[in-house]
């Protein structure tokens, strides 16, 4: 990971682009402070991200490691990437995922980078979750709802037991990588709020770390209105790595 601080990240400038663009919810990072006031769940206990401190966690030999079902059979269908005017999304079939207390069915997969306004104008980059403190250079969150006990995401997202996602850290290096190039090379075809466009399906389990069974877990929120506070949080402990000049402008 190196000066993503700078923006050399085409995805962190590409985020900061359009955050505040004319999206259909109003909101922005800008306003976070604010965000309570028009959506009361964003000064709730469970509020997410945290700061993973490593020496307060307690080892839960009970959890077990994150099965994936079907992400690495994406099948023929396209994929649909869109730009909801806060961030870059791409819709999931309803795939599982297994290891939990319920069977949850995946929707959608996102990215983060950079949430802290910097005080002179930009978004400071970087993943909204943290461990002792470090910020990795961006964040992916692949959302999945509890399809055990509720019908589709809609309902389910502002239940307490509603959503399981799994977070990704996302650092910069040397290497280029063929599974995130399947999402970045899109990128600048959807520079405008509301557009979306269908990609080619490919192996998402791929944009997932290699260790499954070595993750934090954790009861929070949504990270950004409404904020519900209703996610079973797996960040997993290992990073995956993009290189500089595949997120390079
Ligand atoms: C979700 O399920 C509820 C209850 O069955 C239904 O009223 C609603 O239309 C569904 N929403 C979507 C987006 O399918
Ligand atoms: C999350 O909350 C549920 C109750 O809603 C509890 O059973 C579970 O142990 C909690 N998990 C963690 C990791 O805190
Ligand atoms: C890595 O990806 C970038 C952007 O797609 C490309 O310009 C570059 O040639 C690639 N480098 C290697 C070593 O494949």
């Amino acid at each position: 990971m190196d000066s993503f601080n700078l923006g050399t990240l085409l995805l962190c400038f590409f985020l900061r682009w359009i955050d505040g663009a004319d999206a259909d919810s109003h909101w922005t990072y800008k306003d976070m402070a604010q965000w309570s006031k028009s959506f009361p769940d964003c000064g709730g206990v469970w509020q997410s991200p945290i700061d993973v401190e490593t020496s307060a966690l307690h080892h839960d030999p009970s959890l077990m490691p994150v099965k994936v079902v079907g992400y690495h059979k994406p099948g023929h269908d396209p994929f649909t990437l869109s730009n909801n005017g806060h961030t870059v999304k791409m819709s999931l079939p309803a795939w599982q995922l297994g290891g939990l207390p319920w069977k949850f069915t995946a929707v959608q997969l996102h990215f983060h980078c950079g949430r802290d306004w910097d005080g002179s104008g930009g978004l400071a980059g970087g993943s909204e979750h943290t461990v002792d403190g470090r910020r990795s250079a961006a964040e992916l969150h692949v959302v999945h709802y509890n399809s055990d006990l509720y019908p589709n995401v809609s309902v389910a997202q502002s239940q307490r037991d509603g959503l399981a996602v799994l977070g990704v850290l996302i650092e910069t290096g040397d290497d280029n990588n063929s599974a995130y190039e399947n999402i970045f090379k899109y990128l600048e075809f959807i520079k405008y709020a509301g557009q979306q466009m269908p990609i080619p399906s490919f192996n998402v389990r791929s944009l997932l770390p290699t260790d499954l069974g070595r993750y934090f877990r954790y009861n929070g929120s949504l990270t950004t209105p409404p904020c519900y506070q209703s996610v079973l949080w797996t960040v997993f402990a290992e990073k995956v790595t993009v290189s500089r000049t595949q997120v390079r402008t």
